[in-house]
């Protein structure tokens, strides 16, 4: 970390979905190049707002979000895919009665024809990582389980090749030993050098995984460190920072 740009960079954002009411107060975080941000936090901390906020849906009322060095504060939602910005949500991105096929390929529609020989190396590619989605890739996503369903939204977003990825509660109701494997091709798309804002309940897996971790409690940052700092005894710790330590 330190000095370098970063690829994601927030300032001092303030966001809220009322005039009145501020959700978010005051949010500075970074996200570099390669690395893994973990946001943790209660239920209804503010973290997906935080994401939702980054991805234009609701404009910034102060602060700045850079990305890339560029400021993104506001940006029309549709225009991330060519920003080469990725949001897996919390909530399922997919169309239940399209194909698994058409559901991956749908965000690429809009591309020129000649990438049409790189998407179809691309969907080769995201077989190979994902085997029982070439088996069922004619199958309408809706029917496949809840696993594979994550597959489907971690595929789709390698095809995308994005250099940032926002990823919301991707383990949330699925068995720890599907949980696990998201959180394997979490540490892939690092890999291949996406930056990664992950927000995620299992708050031990997130301190492992990430390179900077941030506590959000009711809309602010009140804890921000590397995971050594968030070492010992680390539930007693979390409870402080969420402030359950009565
Ligand atoms: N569309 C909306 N309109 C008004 N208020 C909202 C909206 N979405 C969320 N909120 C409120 O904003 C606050 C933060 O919600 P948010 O969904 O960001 O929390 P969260 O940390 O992601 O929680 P969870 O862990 O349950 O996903 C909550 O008080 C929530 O009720
Ligand atoms: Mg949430």
């Amino acid at each position: 970390m330190g000095d370098a740009q970063a690829l994601l960079e927030l300032r001092g954002v303030t966001a809220g979905y009322a005039q009145d009411i501020d959700v978010l107060r005051d949010i500075s975080l970074r996200v570099e190049a390669g690395r893994i941000t973990g946001l943790i936090g209660l239920n209804g901390a503010g973290k997906s707002t935080i994401i939702k906020t980054i991805c234009g849906f609701l404009p910034p009322k102060s602060g700045t979000i850079a990305y890339a060095g560029q400021d993104i504060s506001g940006v029309a939602p549709h225009r991330l895919i060519d920003l080469r910005i990725c949001c897996i949500p919390q909530e399922s991105s997919l169309f239940p009665y399209l194909s698994v096929q058409d559901n991956l390929l749908l965000p690429l529609l809009g591309r020129p024809r000649q990438f049409a020989k790189e998407m179809r190396t691309r969907l080769q590619e995201v077989f190979d990582l994902f085997p029982v989605l070439h088996e069922k890739r004619s199958q309408p996503a809706g029917s496949l389980s809840g696993g594979q369903q994550k597959q489907v939204e971690f595929a789709k977003a390698w095809l995308q090749q994005p250099r940032l990825c926002l990823i919301d509660e991707p383990s949330i109701g699925l068995s720890p030993k599907i949980s696990e494997e998201v959180f394997v091709w979490i540490e892939k798309f690092a890999q291949a050098q996406m930056g990664i804002l992950l927000i995620d309940h299992n708050v031990r897996r997130v301190v492992r995984m990430s390179d900077r971790i941030c506590v959000l409690s009711l809309g602010r940052i009140t804890a921000d460190g590397t995971p050594a700092d968030f070492a010992g005894d680390l539930h007693q710790q979390v409870q402080q920072w969420l402030g359950l330590n009565f």
